[in-house]
């Protein structure tokens, strides 16, 4: 129903009186969530087989084109946007144009890196802002960088995996900490690599865990598992999803913050879902007998989230409700198109009818 009714005409965000609309009004596609649409297109064309998918998430993929010429609003999230539009385009349909997007924008991605620190750095520098980012990496960077993967994969080039994995490396010793518990921002001095401090983002406080970056850093690194067999990378997964499912006992759905007071309650039903496809991705990673406990906890999280976090009327246009942006700003409670993308890759994956996107 929706899909006819975005058609290519913009990529969806959130929903206003039950419509999509892409609340940013961006004059460029350059927002980190605009590949989640043409995501949840190609995940329904594979699924279904209809052309219709593909033909708009094409003609979406094209209208991304205008930020890789623009260059400067490029930014450290370009996995999000380009692995769920061109490299899902060039994954199931061999388009070699949409591989050409994804190996262009692979090496932006690339060109972030720093050496010196070993980190890929987020952000563009802002002349408002009145400090100065260039040492700042963050967790979301975790499902970004298998881009570089696929790159390697691709180009048979080792560089975009080794830097890939120096990242990995250096976010698995400066944002985990011991407890399993994920800090958001790190900073670093971009001319030594010394490690500063880490800074609250988009979370309570700089003590607390943002629950969406440690769903981040649950999936990302099981993702660099997959991708490296690095067995660090899967161990330190684990253990952010034990502290992941330990904090969920009382509700599978987890709140914007797990360390955080108790009201206002703000849900975030995103950090859940993206949580729930990791737990599937570990589940199958590792021996027969360790699988049960990540498969139920993604399996909670989905039905806890069915049964009372989705609207599935015909006058709303999302499905997941209760995402929240962040704890000390932006939309709280508030549908996500994330959310519904991470929803339906869980369904997907368990239906047996997902090719890994990422
Ligand atoms: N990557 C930004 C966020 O998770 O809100």
């Amino acid at each position: 129903r929706t899909a006819p009714a975005v058609g290519d005409s913009f990529f969806p965000y959130t929903t206003e009186n039950g419509k999509f609309v892409n609340h940013y009004d961006n004059e460029l596609p350059y927002w980190w969530t605009d590949g989640f649409w043409t995501g949840i297109l190609w995940m329904m064309y594979e699924a279904t087989g209809e052309k219709m998918y593909l033909e708009y998430a094409n003609k979406l993929e094209d209208k991304l084109d205008a930020v890789i010429e623009d260059f400067q609003t490029l930014h450290h999230d370009v996995g999000f946007m380009w692995l769920l539009s061109s490299v899902a385009n060039y994954r199931l349909t061999g388009n070699e144009k949409a591989r050409t997007r994804g190996l262009h924008v692979a090496s932006t991605l690339a060109g972030r890196f720093n050496p010196d620190g070993n980190f890929i750095r987020a952000w563009n520098t802002n002349p408002a802002d009145d400090f100065d980012n260039a040492g700042w990496a963050i967790i979301d960077s975790m499902m970004n960088i298998p881009l570089l993967y696929w790159a390697t994969e691709e180009t048979k080039d080792p560089r975009f995996k080794s830097i890939a994995m120096k990242h990995a490396d250096t976010l698995m010793k400066n944002a985990i900490r011991p407890d399993g518990s994920v800090k958001h921002i790190m900073e670093f001095n971009p001319e030594t690599g010394e490690y500063i401090k880490n800074h609250t983002g988009q979370s309570f406080s700089e003590e607390a865990s943002w629950t969406r970056g440690q769903s981040w850093a649950l999936y990302g690194f099981t993702l660099s598992y997959i991708h490296t067999g690095k067995k660090e990378y899967l161990d330190a997964a684990k253990s952010v999803a034990h502290y992941f499912i330990a904090n969920s006992v009382e509700d599978p759905v987890p709140p914007c913050d797990f360390r955080s007071p108790e009201e206002p309650a703000y849900k975030d039903t995103t950090a859940g879902l993206c949580a729930a496809c990791g737990l599937l991705e570990i589940a199958k990673a590792v021996p027969e007998y360790e699988k049960k406990m990540y498969r139920n906890a993604a399996l909670r999280i989905l039905k806890a989230t069915e049964e009372r976090y989705c609207d599935w009327s015909d006058t709303e246009d999302s499905i997941v409700q209760y995402g929240t942006e962040a704890y000390h700003f932006g939309g709280k409670n508030i549908p996500i198109i994330y959310a519904d993308y991470y929803f339906i890759e869980a369904l997907l994956k368990l239906k047996g009818e997902y090719t890994l996107l990422w």
